[in-house]
Formats: C-alpha cells, structure tokens, sequence
C-alpha cells in the first residue's frame, strides 16, 4: 500500500438518531439488534487529520490538542485500518470536535466516521461510501451513518460485511431542524456502549424494544417519503422515550435527563398544546434536540429564553455527508 506523505483530513458531521440504535448483538464487531435511523447535522462536526509514519514508535493520538494515546478504542481502531492496508506504520492522528465531548451530542459519531475516512485513505485505501461506513461502525456505531447526509440508515446485517450505512434522502426534502439545547457539556458518567449493554443484559424490557423500533422504522421511513414532518417528530419522540425507559428498566437503573432535560421536554410539550408543532428526541446524555419547522424556531427559542442562554440553544439544518479537506 502507498502510504499518504502528508496529513489526510476529513470532516464528518454528527448525526441524531430519530430511530434510535440501542443494544448490540455482537460487541466485537458492532452489529446492532435494530435498523437504526437518523439526521446528519450542519453545526456540529468533527476534523481528523492522519499520517501513517514508519519512524513513529507508537500511535499519537491528540483529541482537541490533549494526548490521549492511550485510548484503546481509537488504537484498536487504527490496528482494523493497519490490517485491511496490510502496514504496520504508526499513525500520527490530530482531531478537533466542534461538538460537546460524550456529552450525548454524538461526539463517537463524527469522530469515528471523520476518523475512518482520513485514516484510510492515509494508509493508502480507497473505500467507497459503504466500505467506509463498514469500517466507520467498528469504532463506534452511530459512526456508520454519519458517512451519509441528510436522512440516513444503518441496515443492521449480521455479519461485518452486511452492516452498514445508506442514504435514505440526501438532499433532505422537508423542513426539518433540530434546536440542541446544549444543557451540560461535561462527559457523562456512562458512557453509550456501557449503557446500551446493561439495557440488553438487564432490562425485561428489551425485547419489546427491539419489537417495537421494527414498526416505529417504517413509520419513520413512511413519513419521510411523503413529507409529513408532523408523522417523524411523532415517531421520533416516542421512540426515544423508550430507549429512555430501557435505562430506567435496568438493574443498576441509570438516566441521562437532569432536572433541566425535564423542563425542556415539559416546554415542548406546552407549546404542542398551543399549537406550535414540535418534538423532542434525547440520546446518552442530557441535551434535549427539539425538532421544529423553521418558522417555529423564533417562538420555540423565546419561549426557553428567560431559563437559557442564545448560545445554548443551537439551530442546526441537515448536514452534508463525509468530505475530504
Ligand atoms: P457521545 O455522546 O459524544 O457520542 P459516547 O459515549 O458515545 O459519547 O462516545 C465518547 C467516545 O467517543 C470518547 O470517549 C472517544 O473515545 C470517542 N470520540 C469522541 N470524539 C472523538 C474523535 N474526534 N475521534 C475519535 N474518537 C472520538
Ligand atoms: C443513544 O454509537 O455512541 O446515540 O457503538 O458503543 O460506540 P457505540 O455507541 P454509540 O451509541 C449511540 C446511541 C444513541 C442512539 C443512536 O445514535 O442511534
Ligand atoms: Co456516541
């Protein structure tokens, strides 16, 4: 394999899920139990940079300019990239999120599909999109759809060849935002692949999840086909009240709402009995996205204004998929 002389570097954009993906049927590889679906966004982004460097003892690995070398999962990462190039170099890696860190605004996502591209093409591969989505879902899952903009679906498969991300709609038809109200920036306690695996080992509820996101899919599936905002936020909301439940449900129990996730889902609420049309959706973490029409975006952030700063509430539109920079 050719190995790049300079640094590659790739921008991935986070994705939220509106379908969530909540438990594992084989934690090596990551496979999912569910189809999953979801939207790239336009604010929130990951930039890696990587060079593979035979002079290099050992990776380095800089997140935001601090060393973390010693993230296994990011070295494991690299060794999958290392097998598939047949290399045995080093990488020098430099990444800077423009999103919250594990804050459950899907840092894993933009990370680790921002990471697979430049990755691979500095050990001199040259993926396609699904090949790169493949490969992106072995660092985290979410990360397998973040390859894709707009609308996107992680096809959960059974083996590490059938699983793996696709455009449902790129450029993205409706008018759809997502208003993340950034509630708490800090890392969360537990983390999405500890959380998601005591749901599955613990909670009775599981298999009723799993039942339950088939049909919610293509609920979700239908409504953006034929344009009905108000039949996605519907879905999505209620399907991310049930991940929620499953970590309720689980033996030790956890949450990731705090006091103000509540109060923000409570003012969605309100204003859905007063006519304004939207919904939320939460993931690990607790920054509630409220989903909205743009000509509601002014009312629904007045409305959170005398509890939250303007810069805690962030608009984003669809985002675009994969590039390289
Ligand atoms: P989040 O809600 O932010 O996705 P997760 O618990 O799913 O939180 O994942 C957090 C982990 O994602 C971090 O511990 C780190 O290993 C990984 N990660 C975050 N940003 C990056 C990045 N830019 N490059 C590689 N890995 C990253
Ligand atoms: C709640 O993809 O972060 O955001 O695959 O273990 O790295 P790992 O987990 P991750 O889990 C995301 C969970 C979620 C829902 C979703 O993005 O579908
Ligand atoms: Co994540």
């Amino acid at each position: 394999m050719h190995l790049s002389n300079d640094f590659i570097t790739a921008r991935a954009h986070t994705n939220i899920a509106l379908i969530k993906y909540w438990g594992k049927k084989n934690d090596d590889l990551i496979i999912p139990n569910n189809n999953s679906l979801s939207l790239t966004l336009n604010e929130f982004y990951t930039e890696t940079s990587v060079k593979f460097d035979n002079s290099l003892s050992k990776d380095l690995v800089l997140l935001d300019d601090h060393d973390i070398s010693d993230s296994n999962q990011i070295i494991n990462f690299l060794d999958i990239i290392r097998t598939k190039a047949n290399i045995n170099a080093s990488a020098y890696v430099k990444s800077y999120n423009h999103v919250p860190t594990s804050a459950g605004l899907a840092s894993s996502a933009s990370g680790f599909a921002a990471l697979a591209a430049a990755g691979s093409k500095a050990a001199g591969l040259q993926l396609s999109l699904t090949e790169m989505s493949k490969l992106a879902r072995r660092g985290s899952g979410s990360a397998t759809r973040s390859i894709f903009g707009g609308f996107s679906e992680w096809i959960k498969g059974n083996t590490d060849n059938d699983s793996y991300g696709k455009s449902i709609q790129d450029p993205v038809a409706m008018d759809i935002n997502m208003i993340a109200i950034i509630l708490d920036k800090k890392p969360k306690k537990i983390s999405s692949r500890i959380g998601m695996k005591r749901s599955v080992e613990t909670s009775p509820y599981y298999n009723a999840w799993t039942k339950q996101t088939e049909i919610d899919l293509i609920k979700a599936k239908e409504a953006i086909k034929s344009n009905n905002f108000k039949a996605l936020g519907q879905v999505a909301e209620s399907n991310s009240m049930r991940m929620h439940a499953l970590t309720m449900s689980a033996d030790p129990s956890f949450m990731y709402f705090n006091q103000d996730s509540i109060e923000v889902i409570n003012t969605v609420k309100n204003l859905r009995e007063n006519g304004i049309d939207c919904y939320f959706t939460m993931d690990a973490g607790p920054n509630v996205k409220i989903i909205c029409q743009s000509a509601d975006i002014k009312i629904i952030k007045n409305k959170l204004a005398n509890k939250f700063d303007e810069n805690q509430m962030v608009v984003s539109k669809p985002g675009r998929g994969i590039e390289f920079i």
